[in-house]
């Protein structure tokens, strides 16, 4: 689905900001990338999504070059969420808003689709369609910027930080909207997120970054359990994958598993 082969990126005449990425990843897989401030993470995702296009090697989505595809098929293909959503809002009502992106990308289907397709997502994210999105909260925000681009239904949904500055239902929200779309819909996923405890609840397989290079690509647990890798990445792994490290106890990654193993592990007995 994505391919990065040997792939580097410079800005203007400053030195690679990305070096030698190599890594595939197949449909319907949860990604994450996992790396310290300025490792790269960003011009990753802007590589694949076309945003950028890489100094060497190649990028392909869908086994077309990311040089070659034009920018109207690219975001049929890949919907991209940016850190910020204010940066992607540009409408007065949540109903304009997602109704805008669909014209841009899907505009040949006809007035009568898209106004199906507005209603459909204003249903699923329990949106009226007259709320004005800057009188929204943040995180209501990140969800009229969520909604806009699931309406387009892309294959591949790449997010910079989509839970940054969220409260912890709303994170939970979001988070579980997203996993709903890699689940039922079989969409890809690759994602940026400083929390680890949602990286360990979300992602199935993480790829490690530290200035500019791949350290790392595996299941997200193994990966958290390699204390030499997350020391050279700067990552602090989620707190029970640390107990779990220290005690010896690979198995357990949630407080009842972490309890059952030390329990078990004095004689049996339960709490
Ligand atoms: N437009 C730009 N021009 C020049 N240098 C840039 C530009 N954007 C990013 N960089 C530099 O490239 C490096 C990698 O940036 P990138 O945004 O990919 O990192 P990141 O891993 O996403 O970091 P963060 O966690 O802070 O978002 C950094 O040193 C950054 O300063
Ligand atoms: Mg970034």
């Amino acid at each position: 689905m994505i391919r990065l082969e040997n792939v580097s990126f410079s800005y203007a005449n400053l030195g690679p900001t990305v070096r030698d990425l190599s890594f595939h990843i197949r449909k319907g897989e949860f990604v994450a990338i996992l790396g310290a401030n300025g490792a790269g993470k960003t011009t990753t995702m802007k590589l694949i999504d076309g945003l950028i296009r890489p100094t060497s090697g190649k990028v392909t989505v869908n086994g077309a070059d990311t040089r070659e595809t034009p920018v109207s098929q690219r975001a049929r293909q890949v919907g991209f969420l940016f850190q910020n959503p204010d940066r992607q809002i540009c409408r007065n009502t949540v109903r304009e808003e997602i109704l805008f992106g669909l014209q841009t990308v899907r505009g040949e289907e006809g007035e009568e689709a898209l106004k199906q397709r507005v209603d459909a997502v204003l249903e699923d994210f329990h949106f009226t369609g007259d709320e004005e999105p800057f009188s929204l909260s943040r995180g209501q925000r990140q969800r009229v910027a969520l909604a806009s681009i699931l309406a387009v239904e892309p294959e591949v949904l790449i997010l910079d930080e989509p839970t940054t500055g969220l409260d912890y239902l709303e994170c939970c929200h979001i988070m579980d909207r997203i996993r709903r779309m890699n689940e039922e819909k079989m969409v890809t996923i690759l994602m940026v997120c400083h929390d680890m405890e949602v990286v360990l609840d979300y992602a199935r397989r993480a790829l490690v970054m530290a200035g500019g290079e791949l350290l790392g690509d595996g299941d997200v647990r193994t990966l958290f359990r390699d204390t030499a890798l997350m020391e050279r990445a700067s990552i602090l792994p989620p707190q029970m994958i640390a107990l779990g490290t220290r005690l010896g106890i690979a198995e357990a990654d949630t407080p009842e598993t972490m309890a059952e193993a030390i329990l078990s592990r004095r004689g049996g007995g339960s709490a």
